[in-house]
């Protein structure tokens, strides 16, 4: 074995390393070079024939050999892989300063329109907008709303409950926004004036319900609201929604163990041949849920209710936006169709304000 011919070799096999265009080239000269029958393996299988001198230094210059060339199969795969890269991403070059096309435009999601829609109405009578944690702990999703752990109302609110905490409590997915309320009366003093839209979770799912929903909830906390603030703001703020001036609203008197007394709120609808029209019509609808808050929730906040008193109420965002728009079913919210999507969905320069109209 001469060293001038594994000198050649070398040369060659390089050559042809670097003279190959793809992948598949690579590989062709790297089992012709290194592989079972490769010239290479082929001339360290002839080192068993040399005398115990020549087949050190032979093995020596092999190895090398082995090594350079690897190394320059490996270089030349590196080099390969980024042209194919640079190629790919000339091709899949998308320009973002093109403007949208009509047909192509993204949608607002009919809950996000509605919460826009509430939060510009709020928003003009001085609310501000608070959020809170989808998991929640026992005493803000109950405890601290006055129920307390053996209350009825507990077991209609068809709990989430995740696994226990180190403590030995079980955190909740949050049953409804008004454990927001007692988060924000622990951080702020009064006067407090707050909507907070957001995501609930109850296990129950069919046509009308979802184990995913949204609801809206607002708590006025100050010296001297009183219920006709309650009911002024809540029937400015369905015929402002609905856009009708004269909708006709009604409170029925209801029970929530955080409100006393506590209101549902209905508004008129017609029913006649079997259609929902919202509007005077002589039919009701049931729409949120209302009430004074409770004084002993004011005090698990640390509000004394000899000072301190107010209002709250909670609704459904879904039902909302389903009885403005006429959308049928709830569980179409969720399925992501981008028909029901187009249909329903609202193009995303046209913010709700209610100088323009909502
Ligand atoms: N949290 C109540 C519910 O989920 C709604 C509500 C909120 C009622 C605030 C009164 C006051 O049903």
């Amino acid at each position: 074995m001469l060293k001038d011919d594994l000198g050649r070799l070398q040369s060659d096999l390089m050559a042809a390393i670097s003279g190959a265009g793809d992948m598949a080239a690579l590989e062709v000269v790297r089992v012709r070079a290194l592989g079972k029958k490769g010239e290479v393996t082929g001339l360290m299988k002839t080192l068993g024939n040399l005398g115990p001198d020549e087949r050190k230094t032979a093995g020596q210059a092999l190895n090398t050999l082995k090594d350079a060339l690897a190394a320059a199969i490996e270089a030349r795969k590196a080099s390969l892989a980024e042209a194919d890269l640079e190629a790919r991403l000339a091709t899949e070059r998308v320009d973002v300063s093109l403007p949208a096309r009509p047909d192509e435009i993204g949608r607002i999601h009919p809950i996000s329109q509605t919460i826009e829609e509430m939060v510009a109405i709020f928003g003009e009578m001085g609310f501000t907008v608070a959020e809170g944690p989808d998991i929640e702990d026992d005493f803000h999703n109950f405890t601290a709303l006055n129920i307390p752990p053996d209350h009825p109302a507990r077991q209609e609110h068809d709990t989430f409950y995740l696994p226990e905490d180190a403590a030995g409590s079980r955190p909740v997915l949050r049953t409804h926004t008004s454990p927001v309320q007692i988060r924000t009366m622990q951080a702020v003093k009064p006067p407090i004036r707050i909507i907070v839209p957001g995501r609930t979770f109850r296990a129950d799912s069919d046509a009308t319900h979802s184990p995913m929903f949204h609801q809206v909830e607002g708590l006025v906390i100050d010296k001297t609201t009183h219920m006709g603030h309650l009911k002024g703001t809540l029937i400015e703020f369905c015929r402002a929604y609905f856009d009708i001036d004269d909708l006709p609203v009604r409170f029925r008197t209801s029970y929530f163990p955080f409100t006393e007394p506590s209101a549902e709120l209905d508004i008129g609808c017609s029913r006649a041949g079997g259609k929902l029209t919202i509007g005077a019509g002589g039919d009701w609808l049931e729409i949120l849920g209302c009430g004074m808050v409770h004084p002993r929730v004011l005090e698990n906040c640390g509000i004394d209710p000899d000072v301190y008193q107010g209002f709250a109420f909670g609704m459904g965002i879904e039902r909302a936006a389903m009885l403005k728009y006429g959308i049928p079913d709830l569980r179409t919210f969720y399925d992501s169709d981008l028909r029901w999507l187009r249909h329903y969905g609202f193009l995303p320069f046209e913010l709700p304000n209610l100088v323009r109209g909502l």
